[in-house]
């Protein structure tokens, strides 16, 4: 039943071009219209990570909810977390439509949004108009035209430090020109001096999070890890969408420019997040995110090194029961598995995923 109302959305919503049914969608949600699933919670999927209990560990990745609009509804989609944004100090319009592409044959899409959001004040305003639930995290970025863009990620802290329950520094979109250039290591010493300061300064104690691309190379990974271990940085989520067109069947998209995600992503995010996890060790929080469809590429995620996991692309082909067929499955994989905690499987397959070549 599940996916047969999945299919029929999805069906209705492609007959739209994708940013349009992305904006029916979000309007779909607000109205109610879109049935909640309640999930027999298992407290084997629970998590507790940087201070934080989350229900289970799958959650919205960013870019979906750029405006902070429906959190509550997605968590009665099941999500145990979900993270709003790129929210930016000021409004933006992004680049020129259309700028959002599906690649239906890899199950993946192409976008070059270029952080459109309509800013700090309005997805405050959100926020406070709609009653939350679940765990929120805010994912804050800069301003195309900022003469300080470290300074607009300081700006987010203090915007929103008393309303998130953790933040989400993106220093990896591919579509603001020189943004990824933040990751370089004595860009991102400074990054983190100042946004941790400011959340210091705040008597704030709102875990931070550092979102890194997949287009790395192994001297790269070495830098950030050094940067990690270096300040009091909560947590790492890897990672966001790729400049590669590597593999991909669909011909005629694949020379639109901007990120690619979906399940493309899912082996290249996957050995960058597996590479991450044994430079940093097994007690720094990683979240996993790319290319995740299923309860098997969720959990596999989990094999390589992750905590927590997010998708996106996953959401716009699987439709909304997704999250719930997921977490049937990862209980599912407790029960095969005969373990107490679905976090038991994490790090079985760090070795054979950090052992490939990364794709930078
Ligand atoms: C994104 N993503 C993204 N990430 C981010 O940190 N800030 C953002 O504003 C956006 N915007 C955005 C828009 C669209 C249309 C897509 C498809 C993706 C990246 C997203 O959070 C995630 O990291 C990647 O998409 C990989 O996960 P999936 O989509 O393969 O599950």
């Amino acid at each position: 039943m599940s996916r047969l109302f999945d299919e029929i959305a999805r069906k209705a919503l492609f007959t739209f071009d994708p940013e349009v049914a992305h904006g029916l969608s979000i309007t779909a949600l607000k109205s109610g219209l879109v049935p909640g699933c309640p999930n027999d919670k298992d407290p084997r999927l629970a998590v507790e990570l940087a201070g934080l209990k989350f229900p289970n560990p799958l959650g919205m990745a960013a870019g979906y909810d750029k405006n902070a609009e429906v959190a509550g509804p997605l968590a009665r989609l099941g999500f145990g977390f979900v993270e709003v944004g790129t929210v930016t100090p000021l409004p933006q319009e992004g680049n020129a439509k259309p700028r959002i592409f599906r690649l239906p044959e890899d199950r993946a899409v192409i976008n070059r949004l270029g952080f459109n959001n309509q800013g700090h004040k309005a997805a405050r305003a959100n926020l406070s108009n709609h009653a939350r639930s679940g765990l929120l995290g805010i994912n804050i970025g800069a301003n195309k035209d900022a003469e300080d863009r470290i300074g607009d990620y300081v700006t987010g802290i203090g915007a929103f430090a008393d309303v998130a329950d953790y933040f989400t520094i993106n220093v990896s979109s591919p579509n603001t020109p020189g943004l990824r250039n933040l990751q370089s290591r004595e860009a991102l010493a400074e990054l983190l001096g100042r946004v941790l300061a400011e959340r210091k300064a705040r008597a704030s104690g709102v875990p931070v999070f550092l979102k890194i691309a997949p287009d790395l190379t192994d001297a790269d990974l070495d830098d950030i890890a050094a940067e990690c271990h270096s300040h009091p940085l909560d947590g790492l989520i890897v990672s966001n969408t790729t400049l590669s067109r590597e593999g991909l069947a669909d011909t005629r998209s694949k020379a639109e420019a901007g990120g690619l995600s979906g399940r493309p992503l899912f082996e290249p995010s996957t050995v960058v997040l597996a590479k991450m996890r044994k430079r940093l060790g097994t007690t720094m929080p990683l979240i996993g995110v790319g290319g995740i469809d299923s309860a098997e590429t969720a959990a596999e995620k989990i094999r390589a090194g992750a905590d927590l996991v997010q998708l996106y692309t996953g959401f716009i082909y699987g439709g909304p029961m997704l999250p719930s067929r997921i977490l049937k499955g990862l209980s599912r994989i407790c029960n095969e598995e005969q373990i107490a905690r679905i976090g038991d499987i994490r790090d079985s397959r760090t070795e054979d995923y950090a052992s490939l070549p990364s794709g930078a």
